[in-house]
């Protein structure tokens, strides 16, 4: 069995920022509300970048950094849930981009848990030595699935996308991982598929996919799942909470996040936190926080992290990784 090791972060945001009061203008809804209720200010949305642009750029600052070649990845990996094509996949079109000529590509759907499942995922292809250098990407274009006129939704989702290089160490490293779905929740939070669109009514074409959820029902659903994840990552790996340097739940709301900690009597300062300047990117989320964890000089070699990802399926998991 191989040890695994982070070679590389990177990260792409659309310059263009929504906020909450310009939401005001369009729905009825302040910024007093949506930030007390979510802990967002503003997020970002694509006026032009594809979930596949956003993905290379991510993925070239992650190589960058890692000082591999592109053709030294054997294996990309693209959670996301808003590809620009269900195929080619996103992770073939970051293949050509990047010029990843050895790699084999794939995209994973599983919602805000993506990033946490792709992880999973390179992690058990590493540890069989089936592959060396993986690069795993987080990329959405929420914001093209969103109607803007319903405000449960609107306020919470935003664009963007995240990588990550992991490799094969022979360095002693911890890796755990815990993953788990839940389908019979499956109507909670959910975005139409092409095969369930109606495109014909009366010879017009009527709809389009957008998300609809119950956003109590998930609230409540995230916050058990997170506390369970946590205990279950702690168990597997024989840590105690104290043992962990940085959680990076997936930035979903303020709220779900202060009651995990208060109930696991966790400081809150343990969890990072960037939902107030990008909402719900969904998949992106936590390789997002991760570059600016790493930017900001929070990632030290040695360090164990706890990367928790939660969403439509339902599906939740997470990630303990020796930096
Ligand atoms: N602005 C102002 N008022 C709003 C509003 C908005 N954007 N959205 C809803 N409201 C209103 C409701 O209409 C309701 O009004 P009423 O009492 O007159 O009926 C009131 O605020 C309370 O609505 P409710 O839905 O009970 O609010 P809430 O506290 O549950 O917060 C969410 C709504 C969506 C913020 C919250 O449920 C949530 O964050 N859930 C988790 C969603 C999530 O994270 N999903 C992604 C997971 S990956």
């Amino acid at each position: 069995m191989k040890n695994i090791k982070v070679l590389g972060y990177g990260s792409s945001l659309p310059p263009n920022i929504v906020t909450n009061d310009d939401l005001s203008k369009i729905i009825d809804t302040t910024d007093e509300w949506i930030v007390k209720r979510t802990g967002i200010k503003e997020r970002r949305v694509s006026k032009d970048e594809t979930t596949a642009e956003l993905a290379t750029e991510a993925a070239r600052k992650a190589l960058d950094m890692s000082k591999l070649e592109a053709s030294d990845i054997d294996l990309i990996i693209v959670a996301t849930s808003t590809p620009d094509y269900f195929f080619p996949s996103t992770g073939c079109l970051v293949q050509k981009e990047i010029g990843a000529i050895n790699a084999t590509c794939f995209d994973l759907a599983a919602a805000c848990t993506g990033f946490v499942y792709a992880m999973d995922v390179a992690l058990q292809y590493i540890k069989s030595g089936k592959f060396r250098n993986v690069l795993i990407i987080g990329a959405e274009i929420m914001s093209k699935v969103i109607d803007w006129k319903d405000r449960g939704i609107s306020i919470l989702f935003g664009d963007g996308a995240g990588a990550l290089i992991i490799s094969a160490t022979t360095e002693e490293k911890i890796s755990e991982s815990y993953t788990k779905s839940d389908g019979t929740k499956a109507d909670v939070l959910k975005v139409l598929g092409t095969s369930l669109i109606d495109i014909y009514e009366n010879d017009k074409m009527i709809s389009r996919g957008t998300i609809t959820m119950n956003g109590q029902e998930v609230f409540k659903f995230a916050c058990n799942v997170i506390i369970e994840t946590i205990t279950e990552l702690l168990r597997k790996a024989i840590l105690n909470i104290d043992d962990i340097d940085h959680i990076v739940l997936h930035q979903a709301n303020y709220r779900i996040i202060e009651y995990v900690a208060n109930k696991l009597n966790i400081n809150i300062k343990k969890f990072f936190m960037n939902l107030d300047r990008y909402g719900n990117t969904s998949a992106a989320s936590i390789p997002i926080a991760l570059d600016e964890m790493y930017q900001n000089d929070m990632l030290k070699s040695g360090q164990k992290i706890m990367l928790i990802g939660f969403g439509g399926g339902l599906t939740w998991g997470g990630i303990l990784l020796e930096l």
